[in-house]
């Protein structure tokens, strides 16, 4: 078993946003979909939030063309910062330099988008010989509801690789990479013994769905390598865990957290407007008013 990195604190997380954001354009002409707000925050930086939290604080991003804004939004930014100063608004001078004191951040460009699996493959370099985490900017984990912590506790009880699950209706598990599983002595973790990459619901071996958190084991680049163009035609990230599961010796075990929390998808507009929703009502500030004006809303539409 190359199992090398068994143990081993994880302190690395690599984050993939490359994509084109097609499904928002016009927003996403100039501007990468991880910069979309979510209430106030743009959705990539509750992402980094959730990797530092759970105490990865070397945090690498795939980007590509067009996303020099993603490099400035976690940098300082000395000209609103001091002029911020000289206001004496000590407020939104702590919001402004709250995304540059996450983590230590790292860029790589993706070149060609050949898929998540060829993204996690531009990560090989800075990542090298120790398990890491894979984290997708399209969905949301409520800090509330930790995964993130649980899965890099999994993988240092277990080694090999751990994937985040979560049962999602039948008719959704098209939209998702699916799991064959077998159950553990633990309630939340299973065994993975297959994976597809978005089945036909009567295809599906499972409505375990895996949502976008990963703990690897660094023998998933070479699989990444030897690992062909699958569906869509790109190289899957689902077919080289797959490969994993299927053989014990290649990178040690591969298992779910099945995720019980709460998940926002900002990758769909119409998710991505629920999530702005109820992350604004559940605001301490903002929550109360727009709870009110909401209840009207409500009242005069529906
Ligand atoms: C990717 C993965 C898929 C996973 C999903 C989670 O698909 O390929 O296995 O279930 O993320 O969000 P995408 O949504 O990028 O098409």
């Amino acid at each position: 078993m190359s199992n090398s990195a068994t143990s081993r604190p994880i302190r690395k997380a690599v984050i993939p946003a490359a994509g084109l954001g097609t499904r928002f354009l016009p927003a996403t002409k100039a501007t990468p979909k991880e910069m979309l707000p979510v209430v106030d925050k743009p959705a990539i930086q509750y992402v980094v939030e959730e990797a530092a939290g759970a105490g990865l604080s070397d945090v690498l991003m795939i980007t590509g063309r067009n996303k020099r804004a993603l490099e400035d939004h976690f940098d300082r930014n000395y000209e609103l910062e001091s002029a911020l100063t000289k206001k004496g608004d000590a407020d939104r001078l702590a919001r402004v330099q709250e995304s540059s004191d996450l983590a230590t951040m790292h860029y790589v460009r993706q070149g060609d988008p050949r898929g998540l699996g060829h993204a996690v493959l531009c990560a090989a370099p800075h990542v090298g010989d120790e398990a890491f985490a894979v984290l997708l900017g399209d969905d949301l984990i409520d800090p509330r509801d930790p995964l993130l912590a649980r899965m890099v506790e999994v993988q240092q009880t277990y080694g090999g690789s751990v994937v985040a699950l979560m049962e999602v209706d039948p008719e959704q598990i098209h939209l998702y990479g699916c799991a064959a599983v077998d159950a553990t002595a633990e309630g939340d973790v299973v065994r993975i013994n297959g994976l597809v990459e978005k089945p036909a619901t009567e295809d599906a071996p499972s409505n375990l769905a895996i949502i976008g958190r990963y703990v690897l084991d660094p023998a998933v680049f070479e699989v990444l390598r030897k690992t062909e163009p699958g569906r869509g035609g790109e190289i899957q990230l689902t077919d080289a865990l797959q490969t994993l599961a299927a053989d014990e010796a290649v990178g040690g075990p591969v298992h779910g957290v099945v995720f019980k929390g709460r998940r926002y998808d900002t990758g769909d507009r119409g998710d991505y407007l629920k999530a702005i929703v109820r992350l604004a009502a559940e605001r301490a500030d903002l929550g109360p008013d727009f709870k009110t004006w909401l209840r009207g809303y409500v009242a005069e539409e529906m």
